[in-house]
C-alpha cells in the first residue's frame, strides 16, 4: 500500500510549508495536494515535484467531500498525515457578511474539518497523524472576527477531544494554534469594512509554524503553539476574565465598539 499524506490548503502559505516538510519525508510516496485552484495546484507541483498529486477541490462543499472519500476508498493507500489547513477569515462586524457567506466560513473551517477527518481515519494506520489548524484566535472570542474566532475555538476544543478518543487507534490528533503569519489570508480577510481588525502583533513565517506543528505531532502533542508572544496570550486567556481579554484585544485594534469606525 502506498503511504500518502492529505494536505488542504496546500497551494499557498501554511499549507505550502507543510507540503515542502512531508515532501522530504521518504516513506510518503504521495502528497495529496488539495485547493480550489487547479493552475496554483500545478505549480505546486512543478516546484516540489513528482510526489505532489494535485486535487482541485472546494473543502466547503460536502459532495465533493463524499465524492473524495470514495476516491480514497478505492485507492490502494494509507494516510499517514491528514493536514486539515484550508481555512480563512473575514475582518469584519457580524453584519458586514452575508447569510451565505457567514455560514461558508463555517462549511470550511468547521465542517470540511471534521468531514475530512470521518472519510480519512478509517484509512489510517497506528502511528498517523491529523493535524487541524485552529488559531491563537481560538483562546478567546473576538469581537470584529467573531466568526472566525468561534470556527477557530471548534477547531482547538475538537481536536483535543479528538486525541484521546483515537488513543485506541494509535492516531494522535494535533490543534496547531498559530498567531498571525504572514501569507495571503489577509488578501481574503480584509474586506475594507469600517470597523476591522488591522494591527497585527507579532508577526511570524509560516515555515516556521509548520516546523514546531510537525514536531509537536510527532511527539503525540494534543496542542501546538509556535513563540513566546503566542505562549504569553495563551497563559493570559487561561488566567483572566475573557471580559477583560476583549477588552485588551479591542485596546489593542484601536476599536471603540460604539463609535462607527476603527480609528
Ligand atoms: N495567516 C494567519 O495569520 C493565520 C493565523 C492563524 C491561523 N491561520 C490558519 O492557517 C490556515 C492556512 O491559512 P493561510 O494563512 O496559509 O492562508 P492562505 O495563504 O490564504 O492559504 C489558504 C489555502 O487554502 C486554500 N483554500 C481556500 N479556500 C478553500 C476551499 N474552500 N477549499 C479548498 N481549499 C481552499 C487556498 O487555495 P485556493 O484559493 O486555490 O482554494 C490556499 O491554498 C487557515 O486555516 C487559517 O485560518 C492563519
Amino acid at each position: 500500500m502506498k503511504k500518502i499524506a492529505i494536505i488542504t490548503g496546500a497551494s499557498t502559505g501554511l499549507g505550502r510549508e507543510f507540503v515542502k516538510l512531508i515532501r522530504s519525508k521518504e516513506e510518503i510516496g504521495e502528497i495529496w495536494s488539495i485547493a480550489r485552484h487547479q493552475d496554483k495546484l500545478e505549480k505546486l507541483r512543478k516546484q516540489m515535484g513528482k510526489k505532489i498529486k494535485p486535487i482541485s477541490m472546494d473543502v466547503s462543499d460536502r459532495t465533493q467531500i463524499e465524492k473524495f472519500g470514495k476516491m480514497l476508498a478505492e485507492s490502494n493507500v494509507e494516510v499517514h498525515y491528514l493536514i486539515n489547513n484550508a481555512g480563512y477569515a473575514k475582518f469584519c462586524s457580524y453584519d458586514d457578511l452575508s447569510v451565505e457567506d457567514s455560514l461558508n466560513m463555517i462549511d470550511l473551517n468547521i465542517s470540511g474539518v471534521v468531514a475530512m477527518g470521518l472519510v480519512c481515519i478509517p484509512h489510517m494506520p497506528r502511528g498517523s497523524h491529523i493535524i487541524n489548524i485552529a488559531s491563537q484566535a481560538a483562546f478567546q472570542p473576538l469581537p470584529y472576527q467573531n466568526l472566525y474566532s468561534s470556527t477557530k475555538a471548534f477547531v482547538r476544543n475538537y481536536t483535543r477531544a479528538l486525541n484521546v478518543e483515537l488513543k485506541d487507534r494509535g492516531i494522535t490528533a494535533t490543534a496547531v494554534c498559530p498567531g498571525w503569519i504572514r501569507t495571503h489570508l489577509y488578501d481574503r480577510a480584509d474586506i475594507g469594512a469600517a470597523k476591522a481588525t488591522r494591527r497585527f502583533c507579532g508577526m511570524t513565517t509560516p515555515d516556521k509554524v509548520a516546523k514546531k506543528a510537525m514536531t509537536d505531532a510527532d511527539r503525540g502533542k494534543d496542542i501546538s503553539i509556535y513563540s513566546f508572544y503566542v505562549n504569553f496570550c495563551h497563559i493570559g486567556a487561561k488566567l483572566l476574565p475573557q471580559q477583560l481579554m476583549m477588552k485588551l484585544w479591542l485596546l489593542q485594534q484601536h476599536i471603540n465598539p460604539c463609535s462607527k469606525t476603527s480609528r
